[in-house]
C-alpha cells in the first residue's frame, strides 16, 4: 500500500484487554506510516497485555488510560479527556475489542475512558471502527454475536475477524485480524462509497495459451492495474468478483478472486458472473490468438533444424461478446474496455470503443506502463475525453471508479 494513505487523519486507537494487544503495536506503527496521528487510549486491562510506554513510543504522544487523571489540567484545558479526545478525531478505532469491551459498549457504560470516550463521541461526526478479537467460542457464543448485531445496527463499523491458531491453542475465528489488514480497512472506510451494493467483475492480468505442456504464448501484463480497480472498487463499497490470469499479486481485501489460464477459461468465468453484474470492467491483456491444436505431449528439438508449424486460431473477444449481450445493451451492465496503445491514443480509444461497443473506453499508453506502479489514463466516451493524469495505479483506479458510478448515474 502506499505510505500516506492516511495523511491528515487524526485517530484515536483504543486498546482494550486481550492477548492482542501484542499486534496493536505493530497497528499503530502502521497508521502512523500511513500519515495518521495516532492517539493511544487504552483499559486498564490492555495495560497487563503492553505497556502504555511502548505505546507512547510508537505514537509519539503520552498514552491515556485513566479517567481521573488530572494531566489535561496543567495545560489549562478543561481536564475532560473523554470530551477533548472524542471531538478531535476523523474515527475510533477499537484493536483489539475485547468480547467484555464490546457487551460494554452496547450497553452505553462509562466505567472508564475508552468506553466513556466512545459514548461521548458525536455519533454524526466521529466513526466508531472496531476490530474483535477473542477465543473461537466466546467470538461464537450468541451473546457476542448479538452484541456485533447491536453495535452496527447502532453505527459501529465492525470489521472481520481473523482466522486460524489462537493464543490458547486453540483454531477458529476469533483473532483480530492482522495489523496490515486492519490498515488496509480503514483507509477504505475513508474512501466515498460511490458503489455501495452494486457489483463489478473485472478482468485482468495476461492470458497464457499453452503450445504443448512446457511452452506457451502470452501478453505482458502484470495485472495491477486491473488489481487496483479491484481494489477501489471494493473501497467504494462493491462486492468484487475479480477474474485474472497468471499474476503474481496479492488478492486485494474482499475482493473475490477467480484465477484462469487461457482466454477461453476466462471467457466462461466472465460468462458465469456477468448476469449478476452491475459493472463489466475488462483490464485483461487477452491473447488474440492461441494454438490452433494444442499439442498434449512436449514438442521434441529432433536435431533436423527443423521448427514446428505453428498455426494460430483467433481467441473469443471477451469485452466485445458481454457488450453485445441483452443486459449490457441494455443499460443494466455498464461495461469499461481498455486499450494499450503506443502512440495517437485518443483516434486508438476512439476507434476501439466504438468497434467494442461500450461506453467507456479508457486509454493508456503500454510501454510506459508495463509493469509500473504509475500510469496516466484517458477516458473516452460518447460525450469526449478526460484525462486522468499521472498517478500511482491505485489513486488513478479510485478516479476511475468514481468516474464510472457518475457516468453510470447520469
Ligand atoms: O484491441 P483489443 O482487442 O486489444 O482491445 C482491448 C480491450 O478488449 C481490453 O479491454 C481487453 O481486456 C479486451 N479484450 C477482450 N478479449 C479479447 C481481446 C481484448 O476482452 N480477446
Amino acid at each position: 500500500m502506499s505510505t500516506l494513505e492516511l495523511a491528515g487523519k487524526h485517530l484515536v486507537l483504543g486498546l482494550s484487554g486481550g492477548i492482542a494487544c501484542y499486534k496493536a503495536a505493530e497497528l499503530c506503527r502502521a497508521l502512523v506510516k500511513a500519515g495518521a496521528s495516532v492517539q493511544v487510549v487504552m483499559t486498564e486491562g490492555a495495560t497487563h497485555f503492553i505497556t502504555p510506554t511502548t505505546m507512547q513510543a510508537l505514537s509519539n504522544r503520552p498514552v491515556y488510560v485513566d479517567p481521573w487523571e488530572d494531566r489535561a489540567a496543567a495545560d489549562g484545558s478543561n481536564n475532560m479527556p473523554h470530551i477533548n479526545l472524542s471531538r478531535e478525531a476523523d474515527a475510533i478505532l477499537i484493536a483489539p475489542a475485547s468480547a467484555d469491551f464490546m457487551a460494554r459498549l452496547l450497553h452505553g457504560r462509562a466505567d472508564d475512558l475508552l468506553a466513556l470516550l466512545c459514548l461521548a463521541r458525536p455519533l454524526a461526526r466521529v466513526p466508531l471502527i472496531i476490530a474483535p478479537a477473542m477465543n473461537r467460542e466466546m467470538w461464537q457464543h450468541p451473546a457476542t454475536q448479538r452484541n456485533v448485531a447491536q453495535l452496527r445496527a447502532d453505527g459501529a463499523h465492525v470489521l472481520d475477524v481473523g482466522q486460524g491458531e489462537q493464543a490458547c491453542g486453540e483454531v477458529g475465528d476469533g483473532r483480530m485480524l492482522e495489523p496490515e489488514d486492519i490498515l488496509a480497512d480503514v483507509v477504505a472506510f475513508f474512501q466515498p462509497q460511490s458503489m455501495r451494493g452494486q457489483r463489478v467483475l473485472i478482468t485482468a492480468g495476461p492470458t497464457y495459451e499453452a503450445i504443448d505442456p512446457v511452452r506457451g504464448i502470452t501478453n505482458r501484463s502484470s495485472g495491477k492495474m486491473g488489481f487496483a480497480i479491484a481494489q477501489a472498487a471494493a473501497e467504494a463499497g462493491a462486492e468484487v468478483t475479480l477474474v485474472s490470469g497468471p499474476v503474481a499479486l496479492k488478492t486485494p481485501r474482499h475482493v473475490q478472486r477467480v484465477d484462469v489460464r487461457s482466454a477461453r477459461e476466462m471467457l466462461a468465468a466472465v460468462q458465469s458472473h456477468a448476469d449478476q453484474a452491475d459493472y463489466f470492467v475488462a483490464c485483461a491483456a487477452v491473447a488474440d490468438w492461441r494454438v490452433d491444436g494444442e499439442s498434449e505431449r512436449k514438442i521434441k528439438k529432433d536435431g533436423s533444424g527443423d521448427t514446428p508449424a505453428l498455426r494460430f486460431v483467433e481467441n473469443p473477444d471477451i469485452l466485445a461478446t458481454i457488450a453485445q449481450s441483452e443486459r449490457a445493451e441494455s443499460g443494466a451492465l455498464y461495461c469499461v474496455g481498455f486499450a494499450a496503445e503506443s502512440h495517437d491514443l485518443l483516434k486508438h480509444a476512439q476507434e476501439k470503443r466504438q468497434r467494442k461497443g461500450v461506453p467507456l473506453l479508457v486509454g493508456n499508453i503500454g510501454p510506459d506502463t508495463f509493469g509500473h506502479d504509475h500510469n496516466r489514463l484517458l477516458l473516452v466516451d460518447a460525450q469526449g475525453s478526460m484525462e486522468l493524469p499521472e498517478a500511482s495505479k491505485l489513486t488513478l483506479a479510485r478516479e476511475l471508479v468514481a468516474e464510472m458510478a457518475r457516468r453510470r448515474a447520469a
